[in-house]
């Protein structure tokens, strides 16, 4: 933490939320609260909700939420300490001097000094690139059809031909060997000594969400190998945590990402007007990825090279974006080697097409499939079958996997009753339970597990976050040292604080978490959606579910934990497993 809670919290004072939302979105009053079309997803009709009296903002529609904070992080693409300074400045707060432990200090000067070189080398590449210099790289990026305005807005450069170059102009600029190394711009042998990682390359700045320089793709102008070079993992570039085009992409205000394999197919998709295209940086994608995907979209287009290795990374890609709770479609390229070679030559309105007719990614997995069977004969045909009734029977819900037996059955011509069948008997010789009687706490693996009370966790914690009347009911059953995952640990503590104090505050609580990820989550707390079961009863029992489920694993791991000397630590969890019984015949009530 940089700034006091109380400087940051003067600043959340004095920029009512209405007000500042007010900047950006036109709101009307509703009830007590106000209402406008969301800006961070495509809508109609208003489902974006901002209260005065809570200072919290909510989307029905697509989840956002949070404090004036959180908005304006979102909307202006800034870090928390960023979104501080523009609300200070709003209000006319004045912020003193950061302050900062010695080591904290060095790692951040160096942080920065890293961003401020990799800034300043992406404008000396551009300056070469539209220098005499780089006459012939900035005819190769015209003649592969890119026009000034992309360029610029690329920031796409030139790194002369001399292996020097960059590392002498970053000396001038009096930066050290140790800096420059640490910024992966050069390397050093000692044969060669210091020379530049890029040269007589086009050059690809690599931007983070907030706009910054994070790194580099370097692509030769002809055939040498490699093709491409790109800048190694330094403190701040991390390959799993970025992808190509999402700086730009993220305010594009579709509800879906397309996701390619290459620096130059986002280049030419965001040029044809599909500002919502991004890639991974030279890797697979990975479940990294997917979790920033998810920050922004629940649904993602792969547009993947039509050759193997692209229909492979796109099959690959399906599970692990659904893991994270991606629906991923799959688009096709054919005849076509890739979406820049695609646009080109058939233009934008075609590529419209194809994604009006990409197909489910699971389906796709099966055409792709049905290759390796021989369809025509009975055999072949039967295998396919038993194959992908074992790929059925790995969806979970009964609800998804019936709904995907039924769009297999059809599209395969069967019946639906003998593929269920298929898939039931599959399960079963697979090894797994028959899935009708498979509760999953039991059968989940450890790492499910661990997910699956992570998850109560989250729901108690909005639970005791929605009124004071639930928190009162059961603050003595639970205590933060309930809450094994740290984050949500510390929320339930300062909840506990502000209960005690007499004034709840969540809009307060949020300032605590200036790190962007954690303040995301605990954003998603306040507005986890808990009334989607129906009737009021059914919501008590859930709740006392929950809490019961939250108390017993609690329980369950300080028993772990204890030594078995400690007596009065004995004493303690016998009192808790007691008062745990007694929680059982609790009534819980939610008015
Ligand atoms: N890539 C890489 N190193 C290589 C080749 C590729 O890091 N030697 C990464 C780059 O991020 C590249 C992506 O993989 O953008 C896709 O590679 P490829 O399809 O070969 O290149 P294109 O992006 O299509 O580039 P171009 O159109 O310029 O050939
Ligand atoms: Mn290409």
């Amino acid at each position: 933490m940089y700034y006091s809670d109380d400087i940051v919290e003067e600043v959340r004072m004095k920029n009512d939320i209405v007000d500042v939302i007010s900047g950006y979105v036109k709101l009307q009053k509703k009830g007590s609260s106000y209402f406008g079309l969301c800006p961070f997803h495509n809508e109609k009709s208003p489902s974006f909700s901002v209260s005065r009296q809570k200072q919290m903002y909510y989307c029905f529609g697509c989840g956002a939420g949070g404090n004036v904070f959180t908005f304006v992080m979102e909307y202006e693409n800034y870090s928390f300490v960023e979104a501080l300074k523009f609300l200070a400045d709003r209000a006319g707060v004045e912020l003193p001097e950061a302050e900062y432990s010695k080591e904290e200090k060095e790692r951040r000067d160096l942080k920065q000094i890293l961003l401020d070189m990799n800034k300043l080398a992406a404008k000396y590449y551009y300056a070469q690139l539209i220098s005499e210099n780089g006459k012939a790289a900035h005819e190769y990026l015209t003649k592969r059809g890119l026009d000034e305005g992309t360029i610029r807005q690329f920031g796409l450069g030139y790194s002369n031909k001399y292996s020097n170059d960059l590392y002498q102009y970053l000396k001038i600029k009096g930066y050290n060997d140790e800096q420059i190394l640490k910024a992966g711009l050069i390397n050093a042998d000692e044969k060669h000594g210091a020379y530049d990682k890029f040269w007589n390359r086009v050059m690809f700045p690599i931007m983070d969400t907030n706009n910054r320089v994070i790194g580099f793709g370097g692509r030769v102008m002809g055939d040498a190998k490699p093709k491409y070079l790109n800048s190694p993992e330094t403190m701040i570039f991390d390959k799993s945590r970025n992808l190509y085009g999402l700086h730009r992409a993220r305010t594009s205000r579709k509800s879906y990402f397309l996701i390619c394999e290459g620096y130059m197919d986002v280049i030419s998709m965001h040029q044809a007007g599909f500002t919502n295209a991004v890639a991974t940086l030279g890797t697979a994608l990975t479940a990294g990825h997917a979790s920033l995907i998810k920050r922004y979209v629940n649904e993602v287009y792969l547009t993947y090279d039509s050759d193997e290795a692209g229909t492979k990374a796109a099959l690959r890609a399906v599970p692990i974006l659904k893991e994270a709770g991606i629906s991923a479609k799959v688009i096709r390229m054919e005849p076509y080697k890739d979406p820049d070679e695609f646009i080109k030559n058939l233009g934008a309105e075609a590529f419209e097409e194809r994604i009006a007719k990409a197909r489910n990614g699971f389906m796709f997995g099966l055409e792709m499939l049905e290759r390796d069977y021989d369809m025509q004969s009975p055999e072949g045909k039967t295998a396919f079958f038993r194959e992908a009734a074992k790929r059925l029977g790995e969806f979970e819900e009964e609800i998804e996997r019936n709904n995907y037996i039924e769009a297999v059955a059809k599209t395969y011509r069967i019946g639906y009753e003998e593929l269920k069948k298929l898939v039931q008997r599959t399960a079963v010789q697979s090894g797994l339970a028959s899935m009708a009687v498979r509760p999953k706490a039991i059968t989940g693996k450890p790492k499910e597990k661990e997910d699956g009370y992570k998850k109560s966790q989250k729901v108690l914690l909005t639970w005791m976050l929605e009124g004071q009347n639930i928190f009162a009911q059961i603050k003595r059953y639970i205590t933060p040292e309930d809450f094994s995952t740290e984050l949500y640990k510390k929320v339930a503590a300062l909840l506990y604080e502000q209960y005690q104090q007499g004034e709840v505050n969540p809009a307060k609580i949020m300032n605590q978490f200036t790190d962007e990820e954690e303040h995301r989550e605990v954003a998603s707390l306040f507005h986890t959606r808990l009334k989607e079961i129906k009737t009021k009863e059914e919501q008590e029992k859930a709740l006392k579910e929950t809490l019961l489920r939250v108390k017993s694993h609690s329980i369950e791991k300080s028993a772990q934990e204890l030594e078995p000397t400690d007596l009065a630590g004995l004493q303690k969890l016998m009192n808790a497993k007691r008062e745990l019984l007694s929680l059982k015949t609790l009534h819980i009530s939610i008015d």
